[in-house]
């Protein structure tokens, strides 16, 4: 594959973050060895790299009660060498839509000859590994893992290090195109494969999100992100005093990371994770953080508007009660919420609950306590 490469870079802290890289092209043809020339403005990726960092990344499938023809789509998208791992809170009872999930994903696995995983959010073995880890942030009253995709996307980090993997990439299980999914895997790669620091991180920028209301329309920015990537580059922009629009992802649901950067990171729950992952105090440890953006289109199930307001509340309110946000910020977050009719005038937006930091967990007293569970949510084709 083919990279701009990043032409400018904004340093917050020891957070490096590089503006939004585009594709060039998606197959670069055969390696040569001949890259001279490409070390201004582009980059290539050789095949063999890309390979080699899909081996050692999983990427998790969070679902709930999706539609199994997307749900299998998704799957089908994701390269070969990366391991799979659907997370589901899908139902149970009356249909059980889990079932239906992994029978799939058996008959996926069993044509494909390769390895997947699929566990049930709702499963009381994980939650009881977790509490007997020492973890508790998003274990309910019932003593199970709490609804949401953010708490199925902290479940999957314990997989992935019980499974000593070094990467973990998420993705929707709404999307049309297996071929988006594939070059979101891609992209993810791509930028483990040009980071400096152990720490990293990489967002998906969609080169259009297209609207089909009465014909078709390539549609670039999502109502919720626009909001909040401006109020996350005002934070910047107040903390440094120069003004920067650099943030493009601030909502990126298709995102991945390096375990280590996963380990270290809080966690906001339900929308709020995403903006929460980028203003995290990973800065101590010096991260790179990437934005790609990809030539498919983004095709998702349209949940309605309802759900967008669901979803600006919490990304906000995790910037304004960020330890890191100025009174300004604050002010003209407050202000926005208000207009949108989500506060009242004056009022503060609720603290957004967070998770502590996955490697707070004894891990060996998890993998000891999951270790019967494992056989369960494997599913392998020998
Ligand atoms: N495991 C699990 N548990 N998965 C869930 C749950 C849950 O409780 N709730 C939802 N999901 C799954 C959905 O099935 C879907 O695959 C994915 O999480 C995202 O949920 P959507 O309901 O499709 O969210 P969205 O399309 O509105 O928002 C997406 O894009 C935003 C940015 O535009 C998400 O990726 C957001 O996280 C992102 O901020
Ligand atoms: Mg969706």
């Amino acid at each position: 594959m083919r990279f701009e490469k990043a032409r400018y870079t904004e340093r917050f802290g020891s957070v490096r973050i590089n503006e939004v890289q585009k594709i060039l092209e998606l197959d670069s043809g055969r390696a040569n060895g001949n890259n001279a020339g490409e070390t201004i403005a582009a980059q290539r990726i050789e095949e063999d790299v890309m390979r080699d960092l899909e081996e050692k990344t999983l990427i998790v499938i969070p679902t709930k009660n999706e539609k199994l023809k997307l749900l299998e789509g998704v799957v089908s998208g994701i390269p070969h060498d990366c391991s799979i791992l659907i997370v589901s809170n899908s139902q149970r009872k009356d249909v059980d839509r889990f079932r239906m999930e992994r029978d799939m994903l058996e008959q996926y696995c069993h044509f494909t000859r390769r390895k997947a995983h699929i566990i049930h959010q709702k499963e009381p073995l994980l939650a009881k590994a977790l509490e007997e880890g020492g973890y508790k942030d998003i274990i309910d009253d019932e003593g199970l893992i709490r609804n949401g995709k953010a708490e199925g996307m902290i479940a999957s980090i314990f997989m992935a290090m019980l499974l000593g993997k070094s990467y973990i990439g998420f993705i929707d299980a709404d999307n049309y195109f297996p071929g988006a999914v594939w070059e979101y895997v891609k992209c993810y790669v791509a930028g483990f494969s040009m980071a400096k620091s152990p720490f990293s991180m990489v967002r998906i920028q969609w080169r259009y999100k297209p609207k089909i209301s009465e014909g078709i329309y390539f549609r670039k920015w999502g109502r919720v992100s626009e909001i909040t990537n401006k109020y996350m580059n005002l934070l910047i922009s107040n903390r440094s005093g120069f003004e920067t629009d650099i943030i493009k992802t601030g909502n990126a649901g298709e995102h991945a990371m390096s375990i280590e950067l996963a380990e270290l990171l809080c966690y906001a729950s339900r929308f709020a994770v995403e903006p929460q992952e980028l203003i995290s105090d990973g800065d101590k440890h010096g991260v790179d953080i990437f934005q790609m953006e990809t030539r498919n289109p983004h095709l998702h199930e349209d949940k309605g508007e309802e759900h967008l307001q669901d979803m600006l509340m919490p990304g906000l309110s995790t910037i304004y009660h960020s330890a890191i946000c100025d009174e300004i910020t604050k002010a003209k977050i407050a202000l926005e919420l208000f207009q949108q009719k989500l506060i009242g005038e004056n009022e503060e937006p609720p603290k957004p609950q967070l998770a502590a930091p996955p490697k707070q967990i004894n891990l060996a007293k998890f993998r000891e306590s999951i270790a019967d569970y494992i056989p369960m949510f494997s599913v392998l084709e020998e």
